[in-house]
């Protein structure tokens, strides 16, 4: 899963499941469009293009959106198959394919399949949200880099960075407290952006300390010190091609504000 727009080691990944026999399956939800090359030298390669199955989100909040539904993609013909059998109850062919001209009523169910298409509507939506990708993608990266710019000497936090050799998609912008410099905590600032109009979000709370996992697996939030020490810290600030330099502007002022007022 490549968490934010942020594209994770691939070639790292591919090698791990070659070495083992593993297939890959990615979860691309946050990267239309994110690219990654394995040094300088190699071209950039789209996300998407080396797992077996990449998994994309078209939900309404993404970097592109369809209203509801999403993609995935593979090089190999019998997933494929298999994958448009079973989003569509099993059926043997598409209504599409059965009502041309030299189409016939006639299929068969082949296995015990789900209702998992994507509507030909949404699909339509899609289409020309594909048209307009990189220009929201653009967009999002000039925002992206002027956060960057605006809250780089702001002590109180740590900034997301693309990692070399990746294009990142800024699906989303996480920054991260410096929870020892501040009196506040996390929920403290959030309510404090909240009172001045700005939503912001946590992405996400870590699912062992969801209460399904926590009482079905009886795990401790201390199992997994890397997810349960970051949780406390990041914040994920407003972020979408539509923002316009006067509403970052107040974003960062208002943070500044928030985080200088709460300091140690
Ligand atoms: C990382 C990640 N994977 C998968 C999904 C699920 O996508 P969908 O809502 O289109 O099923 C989301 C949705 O937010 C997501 O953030």
């Amino acid at each position: 899963m490549h968490y934010g727009g942020q594209v994770v080691d691939v070639p790292g990944i591919t090698a791990l499941a070659r070495k083992y026999q593993l297939k890959v399956i990615e979860d691309a939800a946050h990267c239309c469009p994110a690219h990654y090359r394995e040094n300088p030298s190699e071209p950039w390669k789209s996300v998407g293009t080396a797992a077996d199955i990449s998994c994309y989100s078209f939900y309404a909040n993404k970097t592109i959106t369809t209203g509801e539904g999403g993609m995935a993609c593979t090089q190999e013909d019998a997933l494929a198959d298999r994958m448009r059998i079973m989003s569509l109850h099993g059926i043997s062919r598409d209504a599409w394919k059965r009502f041309t001209a030299d189409g016939s009523w006639y299929y068969e169910i082949v296995a015990p399949g789900f209702k998992y298409n994507l509507t030909d509507v949404a699909s339509s939506i899609g289409l020309h949200q594909l048209r307009r990708a990189d220009d929201l993608h653009r967009r999002r990266t000039a925002l992206a880099e002027e956060y960057h710019r605006r809250l780089g000497t702001l002590e109180e936090v740590i900034l997301p960075k693309a990692h070399p050799d990746r294009v990142h998609s800024w699906h989303l912008y996480v920054i991260r407290l410096k929870l020892d410099r501040l009196r506040i905590d996390r929920a403290e600032v959030i309510q404090q952006l909240k009172q001045r109009g700005i939503g912001t979000s946590v992405h996400w709370m870590p699912l062992h300390m969801h209460p399904y996992y926590r009482e079905t697996y009886g795990y401790r939030p201390e199992e997994l010190p890397q997810a349960a020490g970051l949780y406390p810290q990041i914040i994920s600030l407003p972020l979408f091609p539509d923002m316009n330099e006067g509403q970052l502007d107040f974003v960062v002022q208002s943070l500044t504000e928030v985080l200088r007022a709460g300091r140690k």
